[in-house]
Formats: structure tokens, sequence, C-alpha cells
């Protein structure tokens, strides 16, 4: 799971864990997600597809994602290209996302004005509005839009037609097509993670976002629409809460957010234009430069809280590398036990911070032996902001990211 505004570097982080994994499972979100993988001189860029399937190369998608079909199909394409065969099971309970949908979220920014939200574009919000007040399609109505006289799809498009008036042929014969290519995948997720755990296998479950982008526990109104806390791989997919027996969370070694909303700890100076420049900063669905950050104890605390986390896997320690110094939020002034649930309260907290001396740049020369030696090889300084970030979250961090690759960790 992220433990912040998405973009910790999950994608990586699940490609390590998914080794030796039967099966990855998306469980939220949609292609507004954008999960960056490199695995040797290859790199991908997945919207749909969990990034954990370059290594368990089989991945399902349980009916809690929002699901774009083109997107699917790209993806696919992309890792099948490079990989071979995946095995992919899509669950037919999961709510389309419509052209339309994508019209609307444009639509609902602009007239947001001064306020937006800065989505994604990619039909989130407006596929949610319509999944809540029960008028989504999902993709077993279009697959079994033949068999009933009074069928999910056209109830819905007759629905729609009296809503907006702008329901076309064209477009339901095209997501028609598309649902045909998507046929050969349809399964019972649920089904098909119980089968890997009761024969011993490992089920990796891929968080999509991040903690504060939760609809309930973000930063409500500037949130996705979906739950990205830990219980909801459970409900998204199809398992009971028991099925999961332990929980990663992915925190980058500063914070960045793209889109808008508040952020304590953001940085308007050289820093923030330096770490955006090194860790290629931008966003992978919509390429726009990410806001940039130190590391927020208080908000990850909060996160940490939230999705029981077990352990924590710490990304771009590389990237954080070769500062003079470093800082870390300890905690809001004046604020006490809890987060902030109001935007404004948000905007006026004054972060305090703890600076520390900054470690020699990790290049490719100490990655080598990082990845040789391990833990120990990691320069002093790296390992006691390690340890400051465990000692504040009360969460041991086990596996650390020191470079892009799926290989590039150490584990502690
Ligand atoms: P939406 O999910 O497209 O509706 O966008 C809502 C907010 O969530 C915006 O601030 C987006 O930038 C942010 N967001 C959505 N998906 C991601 C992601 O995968 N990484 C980072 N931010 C995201």
């Amino acid at each position: 799971m992220g433990l912040q505004w998405g973009d910790e570097g999950k994608g990586k982080a699940s490609a390590y864990i998914s080794r030796g994994a039967g099966l990855t499972v998306r469980f939220n979100g949609g292609a507004n997600a954008g999960h960056t993988v490199s695995v040797g001189d290859k790199s991908f860029s997945l919207h749909m597809i969990p990034a954990g399937a370059v290594s368990s190369r089989a991945a399902a998608l349980g009916p809690g994602v929002y699901l774009d079909l083109e997107a699917l199909f790209r993806d696919l394409e992309q890792l099948e290209q490079s990989l071979g065969r995946i095995e992919l099971v899509v669950s037919p309970r999961a709510h389309l996302v419509l052209d339309l949908h994508k019209e609307l979220d444009k639509s609902l920014e602009l007239l947001r004005s001064g306020e937006r939200i800065g989505t994604t574009l990619r039909g989130i919000g407006p596929a949610a509005m319509h999944k809540y007040a029960r008028l989504g399609l999902r993709l077993c109505d279009i697959l079994e839009e033949d068999a009933a006289s009074l069928s999910a799809a056209r109830l819905w498009r007759s629905l729609w037609v009296g809503l907006l008036s702008r329901v076309e042929e064209a477009w339901l014969n095209r997501l028609r097509e598309l649902a045909e290519g998507v046929k050969g995948f349809v399964g019972d997720v649920g089904g098909r993670i119980e089968r890997e755990l009761s024969s011993g296998g490992k089920v990796v479950f891929e968080g999509a976002q991040g903690t504060m982008l939760d609809i309930d526990h973000g930063t409500y109104p500037y949130v996705t629409s979906s739950h990205t806390v830990a219980a909801s791989a459970s409900t998204g997919s199809g398992i009971g809460i028991k099925a999961i027996s332990r929980v990663i969370g992915v925190a980058k070694s500063y914070t960045t957010r793209v889109g808008a909303g508040p952020f304590p700890t953001e940085l308007h100076s050289p820093i923030a234009d330096e770490l955006r420049r090194r860790g290629g900063e931008y966003g992978a669905t919509t390429g726009r430069p990410r806001r940039i950050g130190w590391l927020d104890a208080v908000q990850l605390r909060y996160a940490c809280r939230l999705n029981s986390v077990d352990e924590i896997f710490l990304t771009r320690v590389d990237t954080l590398s070769g500062l003079p110094a470093v800082k870390v939020c300890l905690r809001y002034d004046g604020v006490g036990e809890g987060f902030p649930e109001t935007v404004s309260s948000l905007r006026r907290v004054m972060p305090i911070y703890r600076e520390m001396p900054g470690w020699p740049p990790i290049g490719d020369e100490l990655r080598e032996r990082l990845r040789r030696e391990g833990y120990g090889a990691l320069p002093r300084e790296a390992r006691r902001f390690v340890e400051l970030v465990e000692e504040e979250l009360g969460v041991p961090v086990r596996y650390i990211g020191i470079g892009p690759g799926v290989e590039d960790v150490v584990e502690k």
C-alpha cells in the first residue's frame, strides 16, 4: 500500500515482493494509476495490470477496479511483447470507465474552476459517481446484453439518455467490441486467490494511489474515488480480511504529490527542483511535474495506523543522497494527536523538522557494493535516516530502495 499521496514506488516494490508469488492482484483505482517498473534494460509503465505481474507472470483485476478496457489492452500488449504470455483474470463485476466518464471528468474540473482537484482526467470520479448512484455499467452487464430481455446495459442506457440525452449507439458498439476482446480473461478473482492460497502459493495485493488519496481518510476533496487503505484489498478483490497476513507500506524517502490539495511539508526551493530532476518526478499518467517536500512523520504515522502496516518499504534513498542535509517533519506545531481533518486546518499547520546530515551519492559503484554486502554498506547517515523513520513510526523498515531496477533493494 502507498503511504503518501501516490507515486511512492509501489510498482517497483510490488515487482520485488511478487518474485515467487503465484498471483498479483489489483483491487482499487483505475487507469489513473501509473506504475513504472524496470526489469533489466526494459521499463514498463502500467495503468491497469499490476506491476508485480512482471515477476509473478499472473495478474488479477478485482471488482473494486474501475476498468478501462483500452488501457488494459495497451498494458497487456506492452507486457506480452517483452515477457511473453501472462495469465490474466478480470472480474466481471468491475465497473467500466467509458469515454463519457472522461469527458465528464474534464467538464467537472472546468466547473470547479479555481478549486480544481487536478484529477488525472481518466474518468475515475464520474465512473464512481455512477457506480455509487447505481447507474454503473459493469463488464458482466455488457457481456450479458444479448441474454437478458431487459439487460442492465439497456436499462443503463435508457437512464443515461434520460439524464444526459447523449448516449450514442456508436460507442456502445465499440464497448461491445472491447468487451468481446476481454471475454477470454473474465473469471472469478476471489476464487482464483483462494485456490492459490490453499495450494500454498503467495498472493500479492498491489495497491494503487496512496493512503492520503483515500476517499474517506485522505485530504478530501483532494482525493481519488477509491479506498486506498489495506482493508480495500479484501473488499476490492473478493476475499475475506483473514486471507491477508502481512501489510507492507511503501513510503518514499521524501514526499511528492501530483494535483492540488494541502501538502504540509512542500518545498518551494531549489532542492525541490533538484529532487524532481534527479528522480524524474513527473506523473506517470499525465506527465505533470510532481510537487516535492520533505518526509512527513505525522502523515506517515496516520497512514501506518490506517493500514495496520507491518513493515515499511522505503524507496528512493538513492535519489535523496548527495544533499548536504535532509529534513524530516516530526510533528505539527500546536497539533495534538491525530491528523487534521479539514483542508484549511492542514494548510495552516507548521511542520517542526529534525535536520540531519545528508549521505554521499549512491551511484552505480556503491549500488553494486550494496547489492553484494547489504544494509551494512549503506552510508552511516543514511542508516541513521532509516532508523529515525523506524523510531518515529514505530514500524520496522524491512526493504530499502537504492535504484530504479527491481533488484535494487537492500533488506534490513
Ligand atoms: P483522479 O483519481 O484522477 O480522480 O484524481 C484525483 C487526485 O488523485 C488527483 O490529485 C490526482 O493527481 C491523484 N491521483 C490519482 N491517481 C494517482 C496516482 O496513481 N498517483 C498519484 N496521484 C494520483
